[in-house]
């Protein structure tokens, strides 16, 4: 079977077409926001990315069985891009379609790619999110951990944005800190350490005034080195109390922050102490991408069937379980 994966929740546009385990086209056409990105902006490059790149896939491919697309959360013009899109092409190519859960794509990926069993928890760490769940079957999740207020990804993006670099701020801010000589230098308050639960609200703060205050020219770097290896202990600190808690041995990380190796490392760490063993995706598709959409939307279509054509695009989604 043929899966075609569209995604199109926020600024990437990503357009995947697999059979079985080969991976035919991954296509991740990344926008151009400089300072963050413009959801008109956003919508419009969806529109003109799609049905140039859909063509020139199926030309060399032929056509799918299934259109798997993403349909909640995100962007509310993206998402109405996107999901028009695929289902007018499957309605008028008389295939199925699916819509899926960006989340839940994040987080059935590596269970794929590195071919994973259930239960697993799993680090979801992204631009909008950061939440540990537990994953214990396809459609049988229970959240233990998202955070109250910032995401890590957001956090990420903002400090990025002070220190004059460009978006998207992750990747800069891991690039910047190759370059320090010194370590150690910058500190950064404690927060909710006795909580399941993440809040980056008040680092984001701190780490702002920190860089106004004193962080010159030279000193970036450091401040970047530091500051990525804070964020990375703080998550590797939760993901371990709650992988003990559950007793949990087989522990995923996933979502945009996880192409971080820093953070990677720390986790992979963590895991190892506890007698766990940590699983990443490829770190080129730990952002978002059409491929894991259209790996879920396989997974849901043998177990639920398609979706029904009036499927409409959500901005937020409900919890699976609580
Ligand atoms: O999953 P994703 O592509 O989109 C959302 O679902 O939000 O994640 C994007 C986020 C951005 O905040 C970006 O700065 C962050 O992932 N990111 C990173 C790295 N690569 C992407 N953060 C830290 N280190 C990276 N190497
Ligand atoms: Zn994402």
């Amino acid at each position: 079977m043929k899966v075609l994966g569209i995604e199109t929740s926020c600024d990437d546009t990503g357009i995947a077409l697999l059979e079985g385990r080969s991976i035919l086209a991954n296509v991740i056409l990344k926008q151009e926001h400089k300072k963050g990105v413009i959801p008109e902006y956003a919508a419009r490059a969806h529109h003109v990315a799609l049905a140039d790149n859909l063509k020139k896939i199926i030309n060399e491919h032929g056509k799918p069985d299934l259109v798997a697309y993403t349909n909640e959360p995100g962007l509310i013009g993206s998402l109405f891009v996107g999901t028009s899109f695929a289902k007018s092409f499957a309605y008028a190519s008389q295939i199925p379609c699916i819509g899926v859960n960006h989340l839940e794509a994040h987080l059935i990926l590596p269970k794929w790619t590195e071919q994973i069993e259930f239960p697993y928890l799993c680090l979801l760490i992204s631009g909008g999110h950061t939440m540990l769940i537990y994953a214990k079957d396809l459609n049988d999740y229970e959240i233990f951990s998202t955070t109250l207020d910032d995401a890590v990804g957001e956090t990420f993006d903002k400090v990025a944005r002070h220190l004059g670099l460009i978006y998207p701020g992750g990747p800069e801010i891991e690039k910047k800190a190759k370059e320090a000589k010194e370590k150690g230098i910058n500190k950064f308050p404690k927060v909710m350490v006795h909580s399941n639960n993440f809040s980056f609200s008040g680092l984001k703060t701190a780490a702002i005034e920190q860089i106004d205050k004193e962080t010159t020219e030279e000193k970036k770097a450091t401040f970047c080195y530091d500051f990525q290896e804070y964020v990375a202990e703080l998550l590797a600190t939760k993901f371990l109390k709650i992988a003990k808690q559950i007793g949990v041995k087989t522990w995923v990380a996933s979502g945009g922050v996880a192409a971080n190796m820093c953070i990677r490392n720390r986790i992979e760490k963590a895991a190892k102490d506890s007698g766990a063993q940590a699983y990443f995706p490829p770190i080129d598709i730990c952002t978002d991408n059409g491929l894991m959409v259209a790996v879920l939307g396989e997974m849901l279509y043998h177990k639920n069937g398609p979706s029904a054509l009036d499927l409409r695009p959500k901005a937020q989604f409900e919890y699976w379980r609580r």
